[in-house]
């Protein structure tokens, strides 16, 4: 039997981790563990335990369900969040889709081995969980480098489960998903994907509601403007559906005004909605 971590026992985890140097997960916060996820296979919240099941059922891996209550998320602004735009679900409905889609954009001119996340993503309103259809380039937990690549990704606590990094083309469109599945006794069931590509299907089950919607990017070792892609990426198509009565939805937004990175709303609301970030 796993014992529980004490807090204690996870600040050394967690301070080893940022010692050696992650690459990093698109949540901006250091992991002790990352599991990628084999072709239908699924995760589990059973009890305080995470549990990794291959496609026939088998456990293949059980974490330690280390919720950080004791260790407040990180705000975005020091976690590689750069600029984004976000919605808090305050209403009793649930979002049962979060859908958007986008291009891959150019490549940045510059590689030095920085690391560009773009997604959507939802998380429990105290932040400990995110699941999310990511884009990246360059080095992340799931591998990758100068090319951009897609993977599917939960992380809970010190957790990081993702698909299998693919590859993707330069103009190819994005169209990522996030759906409720069910919800029982207070615990919900989570599917992720991109749904125009194979294999970034991502399920979990017994999660916690997630109810604080996203559209981001994130970013490591930039060392210059070049190491972004040019211009800008524009999130369209936002469309979201919810369990029970829709709520109004307003999007707010976060720039990093230093360095010249914005986000603006093109299209508020529910459905349709647009949101372009400025490299
Ligand atoms: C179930 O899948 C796992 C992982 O692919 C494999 O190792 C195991 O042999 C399978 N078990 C059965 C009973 O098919
Ligand atoms: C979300 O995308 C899926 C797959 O394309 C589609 O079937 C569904 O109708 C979309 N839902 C919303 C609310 O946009």
């Amino acid at each position: 039997m796993h014992a529980p971590l004490t807090s204690a026992i996870l600040a050394v985890l967690v301070s080893a981790a940022l010692a050696l140097n992650q690459p990093p997960a698109p949540a901006g916060r250091p992991y002790t563990e990352v599991h990628e996820i084999p072709a239908g296979g699924t995760i589990v919240h059973v009890g305080r335990d995470i549990h990794l099941l291959a496609a026939n059922g088998t456990i293949l891996h059980v974490s330690v369900n280390v919720k950080l209550a004791t260790t407040p998320a990180t705000p975005p602004e020091h976690t590689g969040w750069i600029t984004y735009a976000n919605w808090l679900n305050t209403s009793p409905s649930p979002i049962s889709v979060f859908n958007t889609s986008w291009t891959v954009p150019a490549a940045p001119s510059n590689y030095d081995g920085q690391t560009i996340f773009l997604f959507n993503a939802i998380e429990p309103g105290a932040g400990d969980a995110i699941i999310q259809p990511v884009l990246q380039y360059g080095p992340s937990a799931a591998g990758g480098d100068a090319y951009w690549a897609v993977a599917t990704w939960y992380l809970y606590g010190p957790d990081v489960f993702h698909t299998p990094l693919l590859p993707v083309d330069v103009g190819q469109t994005l169209r990522g998903m996030i759906s409720l599945l069910g919800q029982s006794g207070g615990t919900y069931d989570y599917n992720s994907q991109f749904t125009n590509i194979e294999g970034t299907s991502l399920s979990v089950t017994g999660a916690e509601q997630m109810a604080w919607a996203t559209v981001t990017l994130e970013a490591y070792e930039i060392t210059s403007s070049s190491d972004y892609p040019p211009g800008a990426s524009s999130f369209y198509e936002i469309s979201f559906a919810f369990s029970g009565l829709a709520p109004q939805v307003h999007w707010e937004v976060v720039n990093d005004e230093d360095d010249g990175l914005s986000t603006v709303v093109n299209s508020d609301g529910s459905l349709f909605g647009v949101v372009t970030l400025t490299y």
